[in-house]
């Protein structure tokens, strides 16, 4: 699936991310800047923070509590705030566009 990850400049960056990856982990393979994911992946760190479109909400799924404690840690907040290494990769996420905040860069 192809997914979309567009800084706030407006820089598009296109990534073919694999089923079963996240979408921090396909972010950091291709090294679009912004997703820093200090802690890897464990839900500890908030650099991974993304908005994703609200279209995709649906198929994205929701923030997990373990995510929500930790969004308390980042800025820039919105409904549509995800840690992007909760999100896993599957072949309904194909055209996912996802927007990076403003503060990681
Ligand atoms: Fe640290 Fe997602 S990589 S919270």
């Amino acid at each position: 699936p192809k997914i979309t990850y567009i800084e706030d400049s407006g820089k598009e960056h296109v990534v073919e991310a694999p089923v079963g990856q996240t979408v921090m982990e396909a972010a950091v393979k291709h090294a679009v800047p912004g997703i820093d994911a200090d802690c890897g992946g464990a839900c500890a760190c908030a650099t991974c923070h993304v908005y994703v479109d609200p279209e995709w909400l649906a198929k994205t799924g929701e923030q997990n509590s373990m995510e929500q404690s930790m969004l308390d840690f980042a800025n820039d907040v919105e409904t549509n705030s995800r840690l992007s290494c909760q999100i896993k990769v599957t072949p309904d996420l194909d055209g996912l566009v996802v927007r990076l905040p403003k503060s990681q860069h």
